[in-house]
């Protein structure tokens, strides 16, 4: 057997086995046959590297870790779903579906499980994979194609059982088994780092890695659920596609069922309900979708969740446990948090051993004593609260808990200000503060300084090489490789972060300072009040502030008093000398749109009319209900009937969807208005 031939064989070996791995849940190979069978292969592709091909299933991991994710618009919008929350909201889903179609007979639907993992959009272009990306904002998603490449359940050629089409768009969820993903965490924990907190978590922190071979690393797997674009080719139900998907070698969810009717639908949503903690990954709900693509049409979409589909949404899972101690936490506004240290215990398949306790006042309110027995619950991402106590199963040794009159990492005293329910401590200085504020201000939403984390603000504070957040711009590489698990390779890394991050804007600074009361999105009110111009915020007065909307009493006294503190000052001061600069903002009333009144009709497929609202006014222009001659567009989805006709009539220009997202953009590219 030639070489050539050899390689070939290992490779459709390879691809059965995966196949049977992943499609057909099915494997008749170990784990480790067939990382031997992938060891043979790269052996034989390394000696005859002419006969790589990109899709052998040596060629999952890509070469050179990325510097941001590009982005992709999706030529059909990811939609989402609307939710039912139990059987009666089922039912009028239903009813509503039947309505719409003005049906009285039953309806046949499919419903399947709701994974609970990352939306993703795969994009087949003549049966190879050429690239995928997030579900993003549902418009447009960052460009992942690097890291799902190295999904082994994801095909890179589609097999031909069914003819490929020229162009297929395939959308699925990625997520972890609750076994790997407790394997996973262990072995991060062994190495010190930190854990992910629930499955979701983890696998959208997997997905968003820059580098492909730290994505390769961790146990994702897909299963796909609906489509985007396809060409030449028709289906005619849902249930057809998703027939069709195991032949070009996808994963569906073998859980999916068919069925006619209301009762169906409650029953399915029972059944997995009842289980939900068996199943190996983590379910938050059904999905319920009517089968038949005609009737999808004809049901169509409802600002952005199609009229033909629902989640139905499980109930927060709830188990009980032991309070085997409380801890305070020291958050960066020096705000003492107690913790409730608990016996470990699985929760919808996830081990939890701490739980909020957010105050002084909900202890006292839930009277949780350590030593009691608690119900706790967990919803999806949220950390687990406790929901009460089991005051029957309280010990006599119980013990009544009180936050302490001191800070427990700087033993400076804590106060508690009349009617506010949240202790502090006091002391700016405070080491926990000191890092908190750190952390905040190199967090993605903030400066967004990657690899800027916990564990090296820890190491920096602690060795008194950081004391405030100016100081980061002043570290020096030499200081950064001398710390542990530090070489001068990510030393120089690190230092071109920091250095990256000195072009921001002024909303993103606002809110890294961590001005009380301010969030994010006072920080971007604040950046358009003041056009981008810090000086002027930071000479601002009580009555410019509660002038701009949104801006109340309390916050503009916050401001104020920040400004006004004269370390704060010299922090920003700092900042400054060292070279942070603010992108330019796009006054609205520069904007060519200023002024003008826009009418949006008709079914809107790719923003909310909300969300167009918004658009619009953030360049000045207005958004209205009615079309009159002081109307200047008016932007029509399918389905436009008599504003459309009226606009016509009045000679007013109609632009469609597209048509205004392109006007939008382009006034974006003055300024850096999101
Ligand atoms: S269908 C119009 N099917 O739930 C169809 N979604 O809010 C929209 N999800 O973003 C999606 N399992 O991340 C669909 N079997 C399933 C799903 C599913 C999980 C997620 C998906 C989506 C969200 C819907």
């Amino acid at each position: 057997m030639s070489v050539a031939e050899k390689i070939s064989r290992l490779r459709k070996t390879l691809l059965e086995h995966n196949r049977r791995y992943y499609v057909e849940d099915d494997p008749i190979i170990s784990d480790a046959e067939y990382d031997r069978l992938l060891r043979d292969l790269e052996e034989l592709e390394k000696r005859h590297p002419e006969l790589i091909t990109p899709d052998s299933p040596t060629q999952r991991v890509g070469a050179a870790p990325l510097k941001a994710f590009g982005s992709i618009t999706h030529r059909q919008p990811l939609l989402s779903l609307a939710n039912a929350m139990n059987e009666e909201e089922i039912y009028a889903f239903d009813a509503s579906v039947k309505k719409g179609l003005e049906l009285e007979t039953d309806i046949d639907y499919v419903a399947e499980p709701k994974l609970d993992g990352l939306a993703v959009e795969l994009v087949y272009e003549n049966g190879y994979f050429a690239y995928g990306s997030t579900r993003g904002d549902g418009t447009t998603g960052e460009d992942i194609t690097q890291n799902l490449r190295t999904i082994r359940a994801i095909p890179l050629k589609l097999r031909d059982d069914l003819t490929p089409p020229q162009l297929l768009e395939v959308r699925g969820e990625v997520f972890m088994n609750k076994v790997d993903f407790e394997k996973m965490n262990t072995r991060r924990l062994e190495r010190g780092e930190a854990p992910f907190a629930n499955p979701r978590n983890a696998s959208a922190g997997s997905l968003r890695q820059l580098d492909a071979r730290i994505t390769a690393g961790r146990p994702l797997r897909i299963y796909c659920y609906s489509k985007g674009h396809i060409t030449d080719m028709a289906f005619t139900s849902h249930h057809e596609f998703l027939a069709a998907l195991p032949r070009w070698g996808f994963p569906v969810n073998p859980l999916i069922e068919r069925g006619r009717g209301a009762e169906f639908l409650v029953d399915f949503f029972h059944r997995m309900e009842a289980r939900r903690n068996e199943l190996p990954y983590e379910i938050d709900g059904v999905v319920f979708k009517v089968d038949s693509l005609a009737q999808q049409d004809q049901l169509g979409v409802r600002s952005r969740n199609p009229r033909w589909a629902i989640a139905g949404k499980f109930k927060a899972q709830q188990v009980t446990t032991v309070v085997n101690d409380i801890e305070v936490q020291v958050g960066r506004t020096g705000a003492l948090t107690p913790v409730a240290k608990l016996a470990p215990v699985t929760v919808g398949g996830v081990v939890v051993s701490n739980a909020t306790l957010h105050n002084q006042d909900e202890i006292r309110r839930k009277d949780i004593r350590i030593g009691d027995t608690v119900l706790i619950q967990r919803a999806g991402d949220v950390i687990p609260e406790v929901v009460k106590v089991i005051t029957a199963k309280r010990p006599p040794n119980a013990k009544v808990y009180l936050l302490p009159d001191d800070c427990p990492v700087c033993g400076h005293r804590v106060s508690r200000p009349e009617g506010e329910v949240v202790a502090r401590c006091q002391n700016m200085a405070c080491p926990a503060q000191v890092k908190g504020r750190i952390e905040h201000f190199a967090a993605k939403n903030c400066l967004n300084i990657e690899g800027f984390g916990v564990k090296l603000v820890d190491q920096l504070v602690e060795k008194k090489l950081l004391s405030d957040v100016a100081g980061i711009y002043e570290l020096t590489r030499a200081q950064l490789a001398g710390l542990e698990r530090m070489g001068e390779k990510s030393a120089a890394n690190i230092i071109a972060e920091i250095e990256k991050s000195k072009k921001t804007t002024l909303a993103r600074f606002i809110f890294a300072l961590g001005i009380r009361n301010v969030g994010e999105h006072a920080a971007k009110l604040l950046e358009q009040a003041f056009s981008g111009d810090l000086d002027r915020l930071r000479r601002t007065s009580f009555d410019e502030l509660i002038a701009i909307p949104e801006i109340g009493d309390i916050m503009a006294q916050s401001i104020l008093d920040f400004f006004a503190d004269a370390s704060n000052a010299g922090i920003i001061d700092r900042l400054l000398a060292q070279g942070i600069t603010f992108k330019a903002v796009l006054k609205p009333e520069s904007s060519a749109l200023a002024g003008k009144t826009f009418v949006f009709t008709g079914s809107l497929e790719k923003f909310s009319r909300s969300e167009a609202k918004v658009m619009v006014e953030k360049r000045g222009a207005r958004a209205s209900g009615s079309v009159s001659s002081k109307t200047d567009y008016l932007v029509a989805g399918p389905g436009a009937g008599s504003k459309l006709a009226r606009a016509r009539e009045l000679g007013i220009r109609i632009l469609s969807e597209a048509e205004f997202l392109q006007m939008i953009k382009n006034q974006m590219s003055e300024g850096a208005m999101p």
